[in-house]
């Protein structure tokens, strides 16, 4: 796919882009979009050619027979691709990741419980934990000269024996951390010794750059399928969000059946039909597409550091190991947020996430999504440039 070519998104009840009079009361052409993580490129031409030959098909009754060939197609991505080694049983279709996380959050923690989360992190952890009336216990990543790294020891600092669930983000959003195996065990072996479960969000398990490798979960030791939870779903990889639905790995018996009780009793329907048959062609037959996605959206990161370093060395950026989110430090500039966020908005005309809004580590921080033509980047940040000189 020629990821170059310009791709237009307006008038497509698109978030991003037409989003913008009702989110931030910007009308007009002017602005350049690269905040909500979702993609300015189209989905794999099997994803589509799926949801065309299903709609053509003509008619939307109600869904079903579908379970045993989903399954084996989404099993074998995970398996294939993971190394995941659980029973297919544990696998279970759902809407959204978010909306998981939440059911999730009611189904394994009473009102008044502590739910741990690694800030800066993507905001809807932070609602979730708030919206079900739990207890949020920051556990802050650390910022090292080699980039962000967990703090166990603030993290067994914090831990009691309120403390029920931890939100792990992986990758994580927005540092753009692939975690290594030791990482993982450490996390591990602090939660299973406190009886804290572990949920996985690996929503961006797929875009991850040379030189790393996801680690689901899973994989971490022999004893975690008791006591962890995978998110998983191809709304990144495939830029499939407005389709809603991703997949649950709940090896665990107990908790995939009060998880399903959950789902029943908020009545959650069988998927959406084009959700359905988008997934499957996604897992079963876009890999190549992804593996060209890959190098372009590594090329797109590598681009944003040499422009940093050559045109606006004061802003502090690590390479993302994976995620296509450019997380940028402001601090150098000494602005305050709000200067900050008008000048990038209001005279760059470039829309970006304000970083405070993943927790207060973010301050002086904006989260720049580069997923999308190479010419939009380079466009945005001469902007930037400008706006800040
Ligand atoms: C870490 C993480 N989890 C979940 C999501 C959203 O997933 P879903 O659309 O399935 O709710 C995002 C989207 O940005 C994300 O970054």
């Amino acid at each position: 796919m020629d990821f170059d070519a310009p791709y237009s998104r307006r008038g497509s009840y698109s978030v991003k882009h037409d989003g913008l009079a009702e989110k931030f009361g910007l009308t007009g052409e002017e602005w350049l979009p690269l905040w909500v993580a979702d993609m300015d490129f189209p989905s794999p031409q099997v994803v589509k050619d799926a949801i065309i030959k299903r709609a053509e098909q003509g008619a939307y009754g109600y869904v079903g027979g579908y379970q045993s060939q989903y399954k084996d197609i989404v099993y074998a991505w995970f398996a294939g691709r993971q190394g995941i080694q659980v029973d297919r049983k544990a696998f279970l279709v759902n809407d959204t990741i978010v909306a998981g996380i939440n059911r999730m959050i009611r189904a394994f923690s009473q009102k008044g419980d502590k739910v741990i989360i690694q800030t800066p992190v993507y905001p809807p952890f932070h609602y979730a934990v708030i919206n079900n009336e739990r207890e949020l216990v920051y556990n802050p990543l650390k910022k090292t000269a080699t980039g962000y790294e967990m703090d166990y020891d603030d993290l067994v600092a914090k831990i009691d024996s309120r403390c029920k669930l931890l939100i792990f983000c992986s990758p994580h959003n927005p540092v753009g951390r692939v975690w290594r195996l030791e990482e993982l065990k450490k996390l591990w072996e602090i939660c299973y010794q406190h009886n804290i479960l572990i949920i996985s969000d690996e929503a961006h398990a797929d875009i991850v750059y040379s030189g790393h490798k996801h680690i689901n979960f899973l994989n971490v030791a022999s004893q975690v399928k008791e006591r962890v939870i995978v998110c998983t779903s191809p709304h990144k990889t495939f830029n499939m969000a407005g389709l809603q639905i991703s997949n649950l790995i709940i090896p665990n018996e107990h908790l995939r059946h009060a998880y399903a009780r959950m789902l029943l009793r908020e009545a959650y329907p069988k998927p959406n039909i084009f959700a359905l048959v988008a997934c499957m062609a996604a897992y079963g037959k876009a890999a190549p597409w992804l593996e060209e996605l890959l190098v372009y959206l590594e090329a797109n990161r590598d681009f944003i550091a040499e422009y940093l370093a050559q045109e606006i060395p004061q802003i502090g950026y690590d390479k993302p190991e994976g995620t296509f989110l450019a997380w940028l430090d402001f601090s150098a500039f000494g602005l305050t947020g709000e200067k900050l966020r008008e000048l990038i908005l209001k005279k760059a005309r470039v829309v970006l996430n304000d970083g405070a809004v993943f927790g207060v580590e973010g301050n002086s921080f904006m989260r720049l999504n580069f997923a999308c033509p190479r010419a939009q980047i380079e466009i945005a940040l001469e902007r930037i440039k400008k706006a800040l000189s």
